[in-house]
């Protein structure tokens, strides 16, 4: 799948032993070498998919529970940009974007790429502690068919099997009800709901946190 070599075997060997993240990890080769699914291709995003971006990012029922304001067309492709631009996990905060294309659907700007329906971001919420968080996005023309479910579920595996994380999270806006059913879908508990955690569109917004530890990912896999 990639070439870093995955280490399911150690995962589910040892799955309480002590943070063993492997990194630095170098995303790089995952552009030639994607990630695959049965409907879709997740690779690293780059810069020059704003287009496709663009056209779930403008939407307000889609940035109405991600921290991201809405931005035209130009601010929303040097977003895209610096989002574009993780490649190496190595400490608190780095992350890498995988780009969710769907074989056979044109870009809107480019009719020879495969158009870009959502992204899957992996970010490292603490590296000491091997603790890695994920996100989604995913543009309402393709919700409801399972497409999110089957790229963060991806992502997920390849996560504990290659870079070896000791649990993997996701904060969400409390009232987000789809991502929070994408979470149960995944396996991850609702472990906390943080009140008033941050203050968005004139509101305080409550923080909810889904986990999955290593050890229950990989009994999941192994039942
Ligand atoms: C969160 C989000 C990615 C979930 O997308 P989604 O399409 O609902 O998620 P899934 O891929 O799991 O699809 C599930 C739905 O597809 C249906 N479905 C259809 N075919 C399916 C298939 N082959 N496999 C699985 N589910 C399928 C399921 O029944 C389910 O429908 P339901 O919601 O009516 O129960 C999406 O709502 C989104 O992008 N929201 C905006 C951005 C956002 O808030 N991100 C999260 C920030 S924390």
């Amino acid at each position: 799948m990639t070439d870093s070599t995955p280490d399911e075997g150690t995962a589910i060997a040892d799955p309480d032993g002590p943070p063993a993240l492997r990194f630095p990890y170098d995303a790089r080769p995952l552009t030639a070498d994607p990630l695959r699914t049965d409907r879709l291709v997740l690779r690293p995003l780059e810069a020059s998919d704003a287009a496709d971006v663009f056209e779930y990012q403008r939407l307000p029922e889609v940035i109405r529970y991600l921290p991201w304001p809405e931005r035209d067309r130009t601010e929303a492709a040097e977003h895209t940009a610096k989002r574009a631009a993780g490649r190496i996990l190595a400490a608190d905060a780095d992350f890498v974007v995988f780009a969710a294309t769907l074989p056979g659907t044109p870009s809107v700007d480019d009719p020879a790429r495969d158009r870009v329906i959502g992204d899957f971001m992996v970010r490292v919420s603490n590296a000491q502690h091997a603790q890695l968080e994920l996100g989604w996005v995913l543009h309402p023309d393709f919700q409801g068919r399972g497409y999110a479910l089957e790229a963060a579920a991806a992502v997920r595996d390849f996560v504990f099997e290659t870079l070896r994380p000791h649990r993997v999270q996701a904060f969400l806006d409390a009232r987000n009800a789809a991502s929070a059913a994408l979470c149960e879908r995944l396996g991850m508990r609702r472990e906390a709901t943080i009140l008033e955690e941050e203050y968005n569109d004139g509101e305080w917004q409550d923080t909810a946190i889904y986990g999955v530890l290593r050890r229950e990912w990989a009994a999941r896999r192994a039942g």
